[in-house]
């Protein structure tokens, strides 16, 4: 045999000691406990030693959805304490049950089969499985080699390697790199099998781990706490598994209308005229443009809730742009300073006990990140490492978990936002980025140093990139103590990964009290369920090329994670941007759904205003058909919110059946119908789109192009990103304005692309934009439309909300008409009302 250098030596360090001692079936599951063969332990070390019994637990909670669940019945163990929706009783029978599970008793193992196909989808009858406290370890073969998930990491593929590549996960303030875990933690795979079905899987762990896959193909979990609690979502499309994972976990937030608008952000204005500026270009360049942001160089020294002297005009200028048709975010970091003489902050929350502490103690865990200290010269000319150590305050971090800190961060917000005192100082921002929620620190540790040696540097250290540095590697210690809203303590070891997910909710709450209008977070660090409340970006990435193809693999992967508002920083965050990386990236960025172009401090200025005419008209052409298209759009993210669809859409989640699309991440769709093959590399002037087997209109020309199971290669000079429409859709749209507080009163359209058979369908969703809980409460509109050959009927399914403006749609264009027309009737309730004059029908030709 000649030697894999990929293979690692020595691969598994335990062979499987348990076996099933005892069985019990059900209707509704299967309970086994299994035992310990103790002639083949191989570890004897207190922590790593095999737990002597187990229980097996499988729930059937529905026909398409099953928990398997295996954990020490006789000591209680952390347990991942995120909400799941779980029917109360399960609501399955064994005939329409699709999935079928079967055991090995020894050694130990669970089978998962599908039962229409007989496809094994789960199978860890293999010799690795062990469960001790601080390792455990569990494997499957996976059905085939097209496994996509798990994160957050910088991914090169939309699919998984299945030759020997390991992933580590637990959250942390790491810019995207390859094999490094950036700042969520996402134990969630979609598999297919090799006839196209799909499923999905979630481990619900939150301790750090990490996963390894093997060519056989099979898959490898290895995890240092809590217990394995497995999810698994049976389709059996890939659309459907996310629909179903999210019903799970979750739907995603429904933003506000104006978030959908473009956003300008950078770090490192000085001062309020320098963002008062910026917002004068851009309005002068015609480019749509609805959110402008500060950084936290709008804070006194990066404190959270203070306003700096050098934007004390601040107030005034967030006034001013709202009454434009504009909108402000601002961000907030989650460490509150404890060195400041008076920062009502901080002392409310000592006062509420918000803060973590060290174990068994009354102290504070300090360490140092945001914010630097009062009183100091700062000389920046330093190596950054001697600046914290010399000005970093001592920081203190809210435990989020714990009901108290909830309701102390939601009062600061109003708070900040209300200025009771100083009405005029009030900052009215409409949403809330919060960043550094892995969370991080500047430094390893805690000030006076972590105690805790086996929490921090644990038998077992996952794959993370940084073994020698230990878990603390720019985050506080692991022994931090926390707090469960129910009282019980937990170890920040074990919720580490939660620490974003715990301050999402309280932050939309705080910013919804604040603003009494539906607002919108961006969170940085994420974990399963954070999309209910939450956005994300894709953090600090550069300014270079291949950044670009990994957004779009970072967004398909997120609308898996059932986050569908993501997007990355447009032009790139490190590094100065370039004149034709920065235009393919806005071109690009023009069909994220969270659609910033943000900086890093120093760098040279990027904002679509910053270059010149012909940057302007490129971008603004982008901008244009993004705003048009906002009420397709806009009815795709109520799509997730409401039946957890994904709004980008792998082309794969649309045609699975031809397994040409199981490869492609260079090109994606909005929703069902709009397909985006973006150039992304240097000096391109053409791009490579594969058209899966459907009808494609160019958006442009509206052309029916006739390409159908085949690559081309498309012109794609500098000013052009190619965009085809689907036959089969109707997409509604809306003439584009600077902002969408202007779009939103224009005439609309209707774009009816038929298919081979002379029909289409779509809908619209539409509502006030802002109101919270529009859809909850049926404070909506939502119509649906279809075209069958010459007939196109329109119907309110749900009439709880009227426009103000009285819209219309004045713009009905038909593409692929096999008839010629010479006749429109409109009719209402089956009578005719008018007779429009027919303009240029004659759509034969297309
Ligand atoms: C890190 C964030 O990822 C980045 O977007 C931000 O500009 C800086 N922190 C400063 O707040």
């Amino acid at each position: 045999v000649s030697p894999n250098v990929d293979v690692p030596p020595c691969y598994y360090n335990t062979s499987n000691p348990y076996f099933i001692e005892s069985i019990q079936y059900s209707s509704s599951g299967i309970v086994a406990n299994l035992s310990l063969d103790s002639s083949r332990i191989r570890a004897n070390d207190e922590f790593t030693k095999p737990i002597s019994t187990l229980r097996l637990e499988v729930k059937y909670h529905k026909n398409n959805m099953l928990q398997f669940k295996i954990y020490d019945y006789q000591n209680r163990r952390y347990e991942v304490p995120v909400p799941l929706n779980l029917p109360s009783s399960p609501t399955t029978t064994s005939q329409d049950r699709e999935y079928e599970v079967t055991l090995q008793q020894k050694p130990f193992g669970i089978e998962i089969r599908r039962k229409s196909t007989g496809t094994v989808i789960w199978d860890s009858s293999l010799p690795t499985f062990t469960f001790s406290d601080m390792f455990i370890q569990i494997s499957t073969r996976l059905a085939s080699q097209y496994v996509y998930g798990f994160g957050e990491t910088e991914h090169t593929m939309f699919r998984r390697n299945m030759s020997w590549h390991t992933w580590g996960m637990f959250t942390r303030d790491q810019p995207p790199t390859y094999k490094l875990n950036s700042y969520g933690f996402h134990p969630f795979y979609m598999a297919l099998e090799e006839d196209s079905n799909a499923h999905g899987v979630l481990l619900l762990n939150s301790n750090a781990m990490d996963v390894t896959f093997q060519p056989t193909p099979a898959l490898t979990y290895r995890t240092i706490g809590g217990i394995l609690d497995f999810y698994m979502v049976l389709g059996p499309t890939p659309e459907l598994v996310v629909q179903e994972y999210t019903e799970l976990i979750g739907r995603p937030v429904m933003p506000p209308y104006w978030s959908l608008g473009f956003q300008l952000c950078r770090y490192g204005y000085r001062n309020d005229s320098e963002i008062a500026q910026v917002v004068e270009e851009m309005k002068a360049t015609g480019i749509p443009y609805d959110v402008q942001y500060s950084d936290i160089d709008y804070m006194e020294r990066q404190l959270d809730f203070t306003l700096g002297s050098r934007f004390a005009g601040l107030p005034t200028l967030i006034n001013k742009i709202k009454q434009e048709g504009m909108r402000f975010i601002i961000i907030l970091d989650p460490a509150i300073s404890g060195n400041e003489t008076e920062y009502s902050a901080f002392s409310r929350g000592v006062r509420d006990d918000v803060f973590i502490k060290w174990p068994d103690s009354n102290e504070i865990m300090y360490s140092k990140v945001w914010s630097f200290l009062p009183n100091v010269e700062v000389n920046e000319s330093l190596p950054e490492q001697t600046q914290i150590q010399l000005y970093g305050a001592h920081a203190a971090f809210p435990d989020f978990l714990r009901n108290s800190t909830r309701e102390w961060w939601k009062r600061e917000i109003k708070e900040y936002y209300d200025n009771p005192t100083n009405p005029e100082k009030s900052v009215k921002f409409d949403g809330l980025w919060i960043d550094m929620n892995e969370p991080a620190a500047f430094m390893n540790g805690a000030m006076g140093g972590c105690k805790n040696d086996l929490l921090n540097n644990p038998p077992y250290m996952p794959h993370l990139g940084y073994r020698s540095e230990g878990l603390t590697f720019k985050t506080p210690c692991m022994e931090g103590q926390q707090y469960l809203p129910d009282g019980t303590p937990v170890r920040h070891f074990d919720v580490h990964s939660l620490y974003g997910w715990s301050q999402a909710k309280p932050t939309l709450d705080g910013l919804q009290a604040a603003t009494k209008e539906r607002g919108i977070v961006i969170a940085r660090s994420t974990y399963p369920s954070s999309g209910k409340w939450a956005g994300h970006w894709l953090g600090d990435n550069t300014a270079a090329w291949d950044q670009l193809t990994k957004s779009v693999i970072g967004m398909m992967e997120f609308s898996l994670f059932g986050i569908s508002y993501t997007g990355a920083d447009i032009c790139g965050f490190f590094k100065d941007s370039e004149y034709e990386l920065c235009i393919r990236w806005m071109q690009l960025g023009a069909f994220y759904p969270y659609s910033r172009n943000h900086n890093e401090k120093g760098t040279k200025r990027q904002d679509p205003a910053a270059w010149n005419a012909t940057f302007v008209e490129i971008t603004k052409k982008a901008m244009n058909i993004r705003y048009t298209l906002l009420p397709y759009f806009y009815t795709l993210m109520y799509d997730a919110h409401a039946h957890g669809s994904t709004v980008i859409r792998p082309v794969l989640h649309e045609f699975v059946e031809d397994n040409k699309t199981w490869e492609i991440y260079e090109q994606f769709l909005w929703g069902p119908a709009l397909l985006i093959s973006p150039v992304m590399t240097q000096n391109a002037v053409t791009v490579r789109a594969y058209f899966p087997n459907a009808r494609w209109y160019d958006y442009y020309t509206e052309e029916y192009v006739r390409y159908k199971k085949e690559y081309r290669d498309l012109p794609a000079p500098l000013d052009h990103i190619n965009l085809h429409i689907r036959g089969g859709y109707i997409l509604p749209w809306q003439s584009p304005a600077n902002t969408t507080f202007y779009s939103r009163k224009n005439p609309m359209g209707l774009t009816v692309a038929l298919d081979d058979a002379q029909f289409a369908q779509g809908q619209l969703y539409w509502d006030d934009g802002v109101r919270i809980d529009a859809y909850e409460d049926g404070v909506y509109l939502l119509t649906s439309f279809i075209a069958n050959k010459t007939v196109l009927d329109i119907r309110a399914m749900h009439r709880g909300y009227t426009d103000p403006n009285n819209l219309m749609f004045t713009d009905i264009k038909v593409l692929g008409l096999s008839v010629s027309v010479k006749k429109v009737t409109v009719s209402q309730n089956g009578g005719a009302i008018a007779s429009p004059h027919v303009v240029n029908y004659d759509n034969t030709k297309k």
